[in-house]
């Protein structure tokens, strides 16, 4: 039996996180939390991968990555919550597994060409950029993670992982890397807005952990509904309704939910009832989010401060598996 419990997840700081995030995954964390020994990294030279331009970006939302983090209940005595760059041996790791990778399985990495496709790149995608899953392969692997929660479009990443843990083992004869196993979770996407795909950090089709009331019932008021639902008579359509997928992950009545949206199928409730249900289910939800993520702000030099232990602390483990590597590449001088 493999005793390893050990997690890597993580988020690029490209924007504060939303309630997709919340359902998709931070939940879950705060379970494994208790369970796993968890790392949580905030991947900011994953960020600049396509950040060049814009580091003051990058580096606004390390700590608003952070906030989140803390708001929702991630307890740094329980995880270690690390900032990419301050664990050099990451990037040294990088160096040496890029040696083992061809050009060409980069390019058919499914999820580097649907975000290549996305940012319009071509030809002149950042070398960084398409080699990030290389890079994402010495965080899983210098952790030693023997478990990874992801949704569907980071499998790739873990494919592209044990790819090079398995070369780089029999390359070099030895057992310097661990494979890891995606921990796939359950719960769907939660939609946009404005009903058009997933939510995004940098659409405008988010609903952010941090959103104050004000801002969370104006997004809620002007949310995407059933384009085919004009007047509160008229017959509604619950799949495909964002409002509803909102609600069945927010709303903890679900036997009131099963009515309401029997009464919306039928005919005679409008959407602005149902929008101000979705609202009161979701402000108590955030509301004590909220609440300790302005605890939290008071003292930011205190949040960066509680990074710079995470990130001294990952080191005691990404620096033995650095020694393991450097070892099997004979450059242990
Ligand atoms: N690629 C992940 C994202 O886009 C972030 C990430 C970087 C990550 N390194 C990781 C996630 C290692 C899990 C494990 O959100």
């Amino acid at each position: 039996m493999n005793s390893n419990k050990t997690i890597l997840t993580g988020d690029r700081p490209t924007g504060p996180l939303h309630i997709g995030h919340y359902v998709g995954s931070l939940k879950k964390r705060v379970e494994l939390q208790h369970a796993y020994r968890q790392y949580v990294l905030i991947a900011d030279m994953q960020a600049l991968t396509d950040n060049a331009g814009n580091p003051k970006k990058v580096r606004d939302n390390v700590l608003e990555v952070a906030l989140d983090y803390l708001a929702v209940g991630l307890d740094p005595a329980l995880n270690v919550i690390v900032v990419q760059s301050l664990v050099p041996e990451l990037a040294e790791l990088t160096m040496y597994y890029l040696n083992i990778v061809t050009l060409a399985r980069l390019k058919r990495n499914p999820t580097v060409k649907d975000e290549m496709k996305q940012k319009g790149f071509g030809e002149d995608v950042p070398a960084g950029f398409l080699t990030y899953p290389v890079s994402q392969a010495a965080d899983i692997t210098a952790f030693r993670a023997r478990y990874v929660p992801v949704g569907q479009d980071q499998l790739p990443m873990i494919e592209q992982t044990n790819e090079i843990v398995d070369k780089f083992n029999s390359l070099y004869g030895g057992e310097a890397l661990l494979r890891c196993e995606p921990l796939l979770s359950a719960v769907t996407r939660l939609p946009g807005t404005d009903g058009q795909g997933k939510m995004g950090k940098s659409t405008d089709n988010a609903v952010f952990l941090k959103d104050d009331e004000d801002t969370l019932r104006r997004k809620i008021r002007q949310m995407y509904t059933d384009p085919l639902h004009l007047k509160a008579s008229d017959p509604g359509h619950v799949d495909g309704n964002p409002v509803f997928a909102y609600l069945d992950a927010f709303d903890p009545d679900k036997a009131g939910l099963e009515e309401l949206k029997e009464h919306y199928k039928k005919g005679g409730l409008g959407d602005v009832k149902v929008k101000e249900r979705l609202f009161e289910a979701l402000n108590r939800e955030l509301a004590s989010i909220r609440a300790r993520r302005r605890e939290f702000e008071k003292d930011p030099a205190e949040v960066l401060n509680m990074l710079k232990k995470g990130s001294l602390k990952a080191r005691e483990i990404t620096s033995v598996t650095l020694g393991a590597v450097r070892a099997a590449l004979l450059l242990d001088y």
